[in-house]
């Protein structure tokens, strides 16, 4: 998996490259690679953005160059580009990323993530270089950075050795194994603190009554999504 980030900020990025599950698939072959719009802004002192049409507060990120940050960066014709690999533009208001959007794009060989900042992208952007606009939730962040790094996060320990146990990942919450619904509450040492009780069937030793009351758990929680 090859992921390039588009972004005003790559220096946000390089804790991201040492966590330990992203580590562990960057040593077997994956890369993440920072793209810095302004590298390429054919736009004099490094402008990479503008007033917009129609007034209003903010700046908003010019179609020029982000067309020229993908052309630069890819040497081919921007619009051809998503034909190629999905190209995400990162946006409050587009798909909601989800259990089902992450192995999609885990399944990907590259991803292009595009980070927007201030008011955002001029809409030109969203319809002519992006194959998917993703947002991590109902709610404004100040950039697409920490977004990328959500989707980055997500997509990446879905990959062969990026976990210390591969099975950690085959039932967690919303994973095929668990019926898509949330995981079943755990529990560790000491089995009594300050009075609260560790359910007895998980101190029993009785494989499949545990499977049975995990997976029952894990059933009731899918009838309340709310916590
Ligand atoms: C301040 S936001 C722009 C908000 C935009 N004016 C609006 O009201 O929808 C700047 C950038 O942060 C990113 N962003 C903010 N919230 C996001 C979210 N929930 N999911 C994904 N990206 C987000 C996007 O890339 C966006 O272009």
């Amino acid at each position: 998996m090859k992921i390039d980030i588009f972004t005003l900020f790559p220096e946000w990025f390089g804790w991201l490259s040492r966590e330990r599950h992203v580590a562990n698939v960057l040593a077997r072959g994956s890369e993440i690679e920072c793209v810095d719009f302004r590298r390429y802004t054919p736009l004099s002192g490094g402008q990479v953005d503008d007033t917009p049409f129609g007034g209003g507060a903010g700046m908003v990120l010019r179609v020029d160059v982000i067309d020229a940050a993908l052309r630069g960066h890819y040497g081919v014709e921007p619009v051809e580009l998503r034909s190629r690999r999905r190209v995400i533009a990162l946006a409050p208001a587009g798909r909601l990323l989800d259990e089902a959007l992450v192995n999609e794009l885990a399944a990907e060989p590259a991803l292009t993530l595009l980070c927007g900042r201030y008011e955002g992208f001029d809409e030109r952007i969203l319809e002519n270089f992006a194959s998917d606009v993703v947002s991590i939730g109902r709610y404004v962040l100040s950039g697409g950075e920490p977004a990328a790094m959500v989707i980055c996060d997500a997509v990446l320990r879905k990959l062969p050795g990026a976990l210390g146990d591969e099975r950690s990942a085959g039932e967690e919450s919303f994973s095929e194994a668990l019926e898509g619904n949330p995981e079943y509450p755990h529990y560790t040492r000491p089995a009594e603190y300050r009075g609260w009780t560790v359910p007895e069937v998980l101190l029993s030793g009785h494989h499949e009554r545990i499977e049975q009351w995990r997976r029952e758990r894990s059933r009731e929680r899918g009838g309340r999504r709310d916590r």
